[in-house]
């Protein structure tokens, strides 16, 4: 029998999903934590109005809707989540299903799945992107759960999501948290991109001393190559924009320090937890939260501030150096997804996740096309930057990156994720490096033992004084 759906929450992204679910032809029941809200969405939903059937609460929703019933949750990602699981669950029966639609924790998805699989009830946690733009138009979405209960909602996901030369940007990624956490992987990326732009921004306005409107120009530019994606293509028109009453660039007005809910952050906190290092993501979680610090850089700025040399700088070696970057941060996010999927077990198709991020979502670009066509062919799990189709553009851009990064050093411009990347890059370019030191230390005064070159087996050192 076909499923009912329901979708609990209409804010900014559970109004924009609804409409889009209706327009594709689908009845949908919908509910919000304020009743009022239900009514205000009703009243706005025009022509599409016909395919909705408001309720007061959750509980009312779930009670009213016939089975199998597909509950979607759009609620901050939370406490609020497992409320509006008790609130629904006395309800459910074996066949429903919950889709948590928010940017849940995926080890809290994991924890939700088990418990509520545990009374027969399914739970997909899917993880949505695409901003409120998207969710109505079509936004990119990756599913954690079971084969059979995503093959029950899979047509009216598929009806709903982006779409690439003519593929849904939806699959399943794996089973319980496996959406959830590449959709954080995603935001990792997705921070780290904007760091990279913002440094590449303000070398050329605070270093080079271009107008906003240069910089706008030369965004453009770039968006019609390799660096052509979505962030690129809003980051001109932001820096294009100016304020109608000051006529000032509009990014001037704007305070500079960063919010951040936290997907970035579990991000980087997941790879350190799994001993893989996303640096440049770490790099982009740091950057964001120094920004937020404005008392410590104003005492800073009076303690340090160092002359600020005017840069010289030429836009090719900076768009190879913005290029090598990206490619880099990509690379570390593919690597944590792999880790992730030996670690839980997700036997995920990495390929297939850079195939849904090629629309709809905020990272999407033309690399992700690139990086899903290097995923499928590749017959080794290297590291993503050392496939072919990567290694020799890296190998390319890599002087260019040295040279951005040397000229901002001198110009005392932070552009913390590119030197991520270079640090990257060149640890993993010395066949020998000097780690031999740090296990001769640990050896001296831990007694942890070392290999050693020529021969095999675990030695200690020879120290005179190994206490
Ligand atoms: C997306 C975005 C989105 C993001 C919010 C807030 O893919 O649509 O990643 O889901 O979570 O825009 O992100 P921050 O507040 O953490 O920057």
């Amino acid at each position: 029998s076909t499923t009912h759906f329901g979708l609990y929450g209409l804010g900014t992204m559970g109004s924009a999903l609804s409409l889009n679910i209706a327009e594709k032809g689908y009845g949908l029941h919908v509910a919000s934590f304020v009743a009022e809200d239900t009514d205000k969405f009703l009243a706005r939903a025009d022509c599409l109005g016909d395919a909705f059937t408001g309720h007061r609460s959750l509980a009312d929703m779930v009670k009213s809707m016939p089975s199998p019933r597909a509950i979607i949750l759009l609620v901050p990602a939370g406490q609020a989540v497992d409320d509006s699981i008790t609130e629904a669950q006395p309800y459910l029966q074996p066949g429903d299903v919950i889709i948590d639609a928010g940017n849940a924790n995926f080890h809290d998805t994991r924890r939700r799945a088990t418990m509520l699989e545990k009374q027969g009830l399914a739970y997909l946690g899917m993880g949505v992107s695409g901003g409120e733009h998207g969710a109505r138009t079509g936004p990119a979405m990756m599913v954690g759960g079971t084969e059979a209960v995503w093959n029950g909602v899979r047509p009216m996901l598929e009806a709903i999501a982006a779409d690439f030369q003519g593929e849904p940007c939806v699959d399943r990624v794996g089973p319980d948290g496996a959406g959830h956490f590449v959709k954080t992987v995603h935001n990792g990326i997705e921070y780290a991109d904007m760091q990279l732009i913002a440094e590449a921004y303000g070398l050329m306005r605070h270093g080079a001393g271009w107008s906003t409107t240069q910089i706008a120009d030369l965004f453009d530019d770039w968006n019609k190559g390799v660096l052509k994606s979505y962030l690129m293509e809003i980051s001109a028109t932001v820096l294009r924009t100016h304020d109608p009453d000051s006529g000032q660039p509009f990014v001037d007005l704007i305070v500079d320090s960063a919010g951040q809910k936290g997907t970035g952050r579990w991000t980087a906190i997941e790879a350190l937890t799994q001993g893989v290092s996303v640096s440049t993501i770490e790099a982009a979680v740091g950057a964001r939260v120094w920004s937020a610090d404005r008392n410590g850089r104003a005492t800073g700025a009076a303690l340090f501030a160092q002359p600020r040399a005017k840069v010289d700088l030429d836009p090719a070696v900076l768009h190879q150096a913005v290029l090598a970057t990206r490619i880099v941060c990509h690379s570390q996010g593919f690597d944590l997804l792999q880790a992730a999927s030996c670690e839980f077990d997700w036997a995920m198709d990495l390929a297939r996740c850079a195939e849904i991020w090629r629309a709809g979502c905020i990272i999407r670009s033309d690399l992700l096309d690139e990086i899903a066509t290097a995923l499928r062919g590749r017959d080794r799990d290297d590291t993503l930057a050392f496939c072919p189709e990567f290694a020799d553009e890296l190998a390319l851009c890599l002087p260019a990156l040295r040279q951005i990064v040397t000229t901002a050093i001198a110009a005392a411009q932070p552009v913390p994720v590119m030197m991520a990347a270079l640090g990257w890059l060149d640890a993993m370019s010395q066949a020998r490096g000097t780690a031999d030191l740090i296990q001769g230390q640990r050896d001296f005064f831990g007694r942890h033992g070392v290999a050693r070159v020529d021969k095999p087996g675990v030695f200690h050192g020879p120290w005179s004084d190994g206490t």
